[in-house]
């Protein structure tokens, strides 16, 4: 089985804690991605996976094998079972393709049969065949990745760990890059984890993913849609997706929207209603409803009362969707309209116009914790 275990890891540089008492489990088959700020710890847990590092505190299994405790001697990297992509990919400059993705075969002294075979499939998998002999300066970023992919392959190991392994490609060659190694995943059944600040891969990729913050401290494990629809905090929320935040502030029994005079129009829910404190209320582009004054005024069953008044502050047409920055009382919100909806609906507002805004959702979160976000 290869399911990689963390039980109360700590690490720390210089009395310095970058992980501290981290317990995860990454399951057999399962593609996971760890996503974090730079610099939270990332390629720290990754190495500690992988035995470049060993931990302060804790123990890491690997299947059912320990292969690190605190104080104790670890297994090798290379009796891990892995296949190790790095940030920088570092494929060896002087060495052509064949030559760099038979290398881990080359030290384990692989018979030549075996060592052809083996890496023949591997430039196979990858789609690199007929560019064995070339080095890496005659290829393109996307076939330097894809060499070290094919490199971290080659000896079959049960877990790729990837550390990412995408960052110096462009959009298009990215966005290809990822359905290949998530049918890379499938083909070989082999556990993936993948390391990332890039919340767009982190989300089209994961089977489950783990949100990390600075300090190292892990906020939220869960399925991609559930760390968008259901996140655990403000910081989660901030990290992945675009983010909305309307301040709401509570004056008497009454609670405000931004910094103006508009009362929020629609029932809270009791808790938050009843609760000594300011909230702040957070919502995606695509949660936010957009309409004509005039409509809501004239509809009482679209209800008037329901809808918070706002100006269009700035309207970007992006061909399939229309962008439009709404500010509601010094509050600046972010909206996502198709554009086919748009004009069928007479909703093409422009610079300046008046719109009346209600919520399909919002999500609630201490105002306190703001400054976790904006320091
Ligand atoms: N060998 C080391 N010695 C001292 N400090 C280190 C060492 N390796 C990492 N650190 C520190 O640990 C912290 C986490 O580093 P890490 O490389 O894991 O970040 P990261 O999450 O991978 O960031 P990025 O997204 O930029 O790659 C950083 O503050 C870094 O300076
Ligand atoms: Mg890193």
């Amino acid at each position: 089985m290869a399911k990689i275990t963390l039980n109360a890891v700590s690490k720390s540089y210089d009395k310095r804690a970058v992980l501290q008492n981290l317990t995860l489990t990454v399951d057999h088959g399962e593609c996971f991605t760890l996503l974090g700020p730079s610099g939270c710890g990332k390629t720290v847990l990754l190495r500690l996976i992988a035995g470049f590092e060993t931990p302060d505190a804790g123990v890491i299994h690997i299947g059912d094998d320990m292969v690190a405790k605190a104080g104790e001697a670890s297994i090798p990297p290379d009796r891990r079972d892995l296949g190790v992509v790095f940030q920088d990919y570092a494929v060896w400059p002087h060495m052509s393709v064949f030559q760099n993705v038979s290398y881990p075969l080359k030290l384990a002294k692989a018979p030549p049969a075996e060592l052809e075979e083996k890496t023949r499939k591997a430039i196979a998998l990858v789609n690199m065949q007929g560019l064995e002999e070339r080095l890496p300066s005659e290829l393109s970023g996307g076939q330097q990745q894809r060499v070290a992919l094919a490199r971290a392959l080659v000896a079959q190991p049960s877990i790729m760990l990837l550390d990412e392994p995408l960052s110096n490609l462009d959009a298009n060659l990215r966005e290809e890059m990822r359905f290949e190694i998530k049918e890379l995943q499938h083909k070989l059944d082999i556990t993936v984890f993948y390391v990332t600040h890039d919340q767009e891969i982190a989300l089209a990729i994961s089977d489950r993913m783990a949100i990390m913050d600075k300090k190292g401290k892990i906020r939220q494990i869960g399925t991609p849609v559930e760390i968008y629809e259901k996140p655990a905090d403000l910081f989660v929320f901030n990290f992945v997706g675009v983010a909305n935040f309307i301040t709401v502030n509570k004056q008497g029994n009454t609670l405000y929207a931004g910094t103006g005079a508009q009362a929020i129009p629609w029932e809270m829910p009791e808790d938050i209603a009843s609760a000594a404190m300011n909230w702040i209320a957070g919502c995606r582009p695509s949660d936010v409803i957009i309409a004509r004054p005039a409509s809501v005024d004239k509809s009482a069953d679209k209800g008037a009362d329901k809808y918070l008044r706002g100006v269009i502050k700035r309207a970007s047409f992006l061909g399939a969707m229309m962008d439009y920055l709404v500010e509601i009382d010094g509050a600046h919100l972010r909206t996502a309209l198709e554009t086919h909806y748009a004009i069928s609906n007479d909703l093409l507002f422009k610079e300046g116009d008046e719109c009346a805004i209600t919520f399909h959702n919002l999500h609630w979160f201490d105002a306190a914790h703001m400054s976790e976000i904006t320091e």
